[in-house]
């Protein structure tokens, strides 16, 4: 037989056929399902082998080899979803962080130009003080942070207003000239 011709082959010279690694694939409608062996032992049987790179099979069909494009072609594909999918997410995460940001920011700077004032006589269109001259006493101390509950004279909450936004507005003191 073939195969004993291809052991002594083998034997002479010193290459030895892995067993493990042959396989014996029965085809026809016809085959007899003899069984094999090579250095004495039985080799496996199997109902398809990949050989340079083609899966061929025991009908000689290309199911098997179809079976298999597809399948690889699907494990790319769930691959590029995945990715595509990872992708899309951080591009939304990074606009979303992006966007509250910038709202924060432009927000910060809107209140920053337009709400000097937050509660004083709000439903006047302009706050405006007048004193005489003659009526301020030695010292007058009036409020320029608009957050006093004395205003227009300060409270002192400029300094809670400057630890809790890091400013520096203080009040504007008037006093007579000591003679
Ligand atoms: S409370 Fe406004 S400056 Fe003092």
């Amino acid at each position: 037989m073939d195969l004993d011709k291809l052991e002594t082959w083998a034997e002479r010279w010193q290459m030895r056929f892995n067993n493990d690694k042959c396989k014996v694939i029965h085809m026809g409608r016809r085959n007899q399902y003899h069984h094999y062996t090579l250095n004495g032992k039985p080799l496996g049987k199997s109902d398809r082998e990949k050989d340079l790179g083609i899966l061929v099979n025991d009908k000689l069909t290309w199911s098997s080899q179809c079976q298999a494009a597809a399948a690889k072609a699907n494990r790319i594909m769930g691959c590029i979803k995945r990715e595509w999918a990872c992708a899309a997410t951080l591009a939304v995460g990074a606009g979303a962080v992006g966007y509250l940001a910038y709202r924060s920011f432009s927000c910060k700077d809107k209140c920053c130009r337009s709400m000097v004032n937050q509660d004083i006589q709000k439903d006047n269109p302009k706050v405006v003080h007048a004193f005489d001259m003659e009526d301020l006493g030695d010292k007058a101390v009036y409020c320029r942070c608009w957050r006093s509950k004395k205003f227009p004279l300060c409270d002192g909450a400029h300094i809670k207003h400057n630890e809790e936004t890091g400013d520096n507005v203080g009040p504007l003191i008037i006093k007579k000239k000591e003679s």
